[in-house]
């Protein structure tokens, strides 16, 4: 696996006890109005990537009521076990495995419904995470896909690089993640071969909570760990406070700009190299 891959599913491993309480609740809000537009049926195969902790397998599970199959892949060990434990204790019959996106280990189009869950715009490389979701679903089955796109949250890095650059003394403190577009997340997903069939841009304020947002930050994003090194708790807290001095500049809000999408693997698709 790369240094780039191994450093995320270790910032990730860290978080999972904490994620559901610092941003897991927030990420369900996509997931549940593509569930509202396109519900998975009855008796339905579902696979989640990225799945985290499962929050969007569980809430797609309990709207089918019934399913043949529910799976979820994360890279992080830790998101696998917390999520396994999830299932255990709400009595769900999902599973959770370890897996690459861009390896996924199931045969050609095992499921009817792939869901894809704020995890998109982590993936090293997009298309062929999309090919290999493609590939693992049927013919005519549906991707329901969120991922943050730039510039999501930019407020927030603004203030996190100049509160870093102040407590480190560092230019290099911090670097912005490489969020795609809404128009380039759709765009990977074409490249791979599937059909779009809606993609909704979306956009909203929320207030800034500088220490769930630097607790998050300081366990889960790799450049962080990487020129901070060590991070103790009391430098997380002075970075929330600088943070917090900074809100005035942004409102106290900041803007979260995601991408909503549902795809279908084409019932007939030609060859990609038929010319
Ligand atoms: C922001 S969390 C989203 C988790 C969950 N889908 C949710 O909605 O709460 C992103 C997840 O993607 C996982 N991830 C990142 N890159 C991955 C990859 N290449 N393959 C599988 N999982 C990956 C991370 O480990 C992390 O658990």
């Amino acid at each position: 696996m790369s240094l780039q891959k191994t450093t995320l599913a270790e910032g990730y491993d860290r978080s999972a006890l904490l994620y559901d309480q610092l941003v897991g609740a927030s990420y369900v809000a996509g997931v549940r109005r593509l569930l509202a537009q396109h519900p998975v049926p009855p008796g339905a195969s579902i696979l989640d990537v990225g799945t985290g902790t499962g929050i969007a397998l569980f809430e797609a599970m309990r709207q089918a009521g019934r399913t043949s199959l529910a799976i979820g892949v994360d890279l992080a060990p830790n998101m696998v076990l917390r999520a396994t434990a999830k299932a255990m204790s709400m009595g769900l019959p999902a599973r959770f495995f370890v897996a690459d996106a861009e390896h996924l280990p199931f045969p050609d189009a095992t499921f009817d419904v792939a869901i894809c869950s704020s995890a998109f715009h982590w993936f090293t490389d997009r298309v062929a995470a999309a090919r290999e979701m493609l590939r693992v679903l049927k013919p005519g089955g549906r991707l329901l896909l969120v991922s943050a796109s730039a510039p999501c949250g930019w407020e927030w890095f603004v203030a996190m690089m100049a509160a870093a650059r102040l407590v480190t003394g560092r230019l290099d403190a911090l670097q912005v993640p490489n969020l795609p577009s809404p128009e380039a997340v759709a765009a990977s997903l074409m490249a791979a071969g599937f059909q779009i069939l809606a993609a909704n841009p979306t956009m909203h304020r929320t207030p800034m909570d500088p220490a769930a947002m630097t607790g998050m930050m300081s366990l889960v994003v790799p450049n962080w760990n990487a020129k901070m090194d060590p991070i103790t708790s009391s430098r997380v807290a002075e970075l929330g406070n600088r943070i917090l001095s900074m809100k005035q500049s942004s409102g106290g809000n900041y803007t979260w700009t995601a991408v909503e999408i549902v795809a279908v693997r084409p019932l007939l698709s030609l060859p990609s190299r038929a010319f």
